[in-house]
């Protein structure tokens, strides 16, 4: 039996899970209610509540997994990208608990987890993960990238934006709607009532699988700002539609690309992942292609597309079968690459 505890706390989520030869017991997830206030993280808020949770949070991962600590084979935990001192948590508590019993500690890049989270077998007999090579969207309020997965440690990032995320997209143009933090996923529930075709936003141009998205974010502006002129009430009175027009846009960039890099490559099998992935269109432009074009998708659950530990254990898990460990001077990372 080899049984990781995955350990995140690279953001405001406090995630601890437990994975014994690939199949999830237990992912349990603490967020952080202290931000909501200030309509984003707020750093060192976010390093204490990770002080408050680990411990609780270990303990009932490992309950709900129904073992106790003497029987985890090794702990995974981010190391990077993410907040430093957010990180700095889950790297302390990973060191104390790898050398309090004298097991291995796995060092996960957060961005691989994202795609690995396809993985993640939820019982014996679930056979639906991805073959390679295959190509994930990974979506985030940090990052818009196409990756090349050619096996479970080696990927290559073939397209990325070179400016805003799509996430940053969704929540910087709620932003000024005034809609509160984070945006996208009240983007969505409004979209679902609107007109996606009322107004037209300027698409990037740009070569290759890159994306841009600050474009699409001046052009969502100047025709706020230019309808506001006449009409002080335009946003309220158009919000759904402003969302299902600005959803679509964004949702169009990414499909394209994505679409353009499955053709090129000629790779049919297709996952997306990162919050972003949760988006409603998304999903449905993802069951749309597949209807299309042939795809075999790969969508994940709601529970593995914001920040979770299952799929750090999942990583540590593939890990330790390379027999791939770090050291106990390891420090966390606020920037990588996949
Ligand atoms: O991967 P993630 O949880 O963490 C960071 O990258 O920090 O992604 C968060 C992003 C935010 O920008 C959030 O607005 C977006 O994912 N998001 C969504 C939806 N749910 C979360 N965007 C669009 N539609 C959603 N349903």
């Amino acid at each position: 039996m080899i049984a990781i505890l995955g350990i995140e706390s690279s953001c405001d989520d406090t995630s601890a899970s437990v994975i014994v030869d690939g199949v999830i017991r237990s992912n349990i997830i603490a967020n952080q209610s202290v931000h909501e206030r200030y309509g984003g993280v707020v750093p060192e808020l976010a390093s204490r509540a990770h002080q408050q949770n680990i411990i609780p949070v270990v303990h009932d991962a490992l309950t709900q997994a129904g073992l106790k600590k003497e029987d985890i084979t090794a702990i995974a935990f981010t190391r990077g990208p993410g907040l430093l001192g957010s990180l700095l948590v889950g790297t302390s508590f990973t060191k104390g608990f790898s050398s309090a019993l004298n097991i291995p500690m796995i060092d996960i890049n957060h961005l691989q987890a994202h795609v690995l989270a396809h993985f993640i077998k939820e019982n014996e007999s679930d056979t639906n993960q991805p073959k390679f090579p295959f190509l994930c969207l990974l979506v985030s309020g940090g990052n818009s990238q196409i990756i090349l997965v050619k096996s479970h440690s080696e990927m290559e990032i073939i397209g990325q934006t070179i400016d805003d995320a799509a996430g940053e997209a969704f929540d910087k143009c709620a932003k000024v709607m005034g809609l509160g933090y984070p945006g996208g996923p009240i983007v969505d529930r409004l979209a679902k009532d609107g007109d996606a075709d009322k107004f037209v936003f300027s698409k990037p141009n740009i070569a290759g699988y890159d994306y841009s998205f600050s474009g699409l974010k001046t052009s969502f502006l100047y025709l706020l700002r230019d309808h506001l002129k006449n009409d002080p009430n335009f946003i309220e009175t158009n919000k759904e539609d402003l969302c299902a027009s600005l959803q679509k846009t964004i949702i169009d960039v990414l499909m394209n690309k994505l679409y353009k890099a499955t053709k090129d490559l000629k790779i049919k099998e297709v996952a997306v992942a990162g919050g972003v992935s949760a988006n409603s269109g998304l999903r449905s432009a993802f069951e749309d292609y597949s209807k299309r074009y042939g795809w075999k998708i790969h969508i994940p659950k709601f529970a593995y597309t914001t920040d979770n530990a299952a799929m750090v254990a999942i990583s540590g898990y593939y890990k330790y079968l390379d027999g791939d460990f770090c050291e106990m001077d390891a420090v966390p990372y606020a920037r990588v690459k996949i």
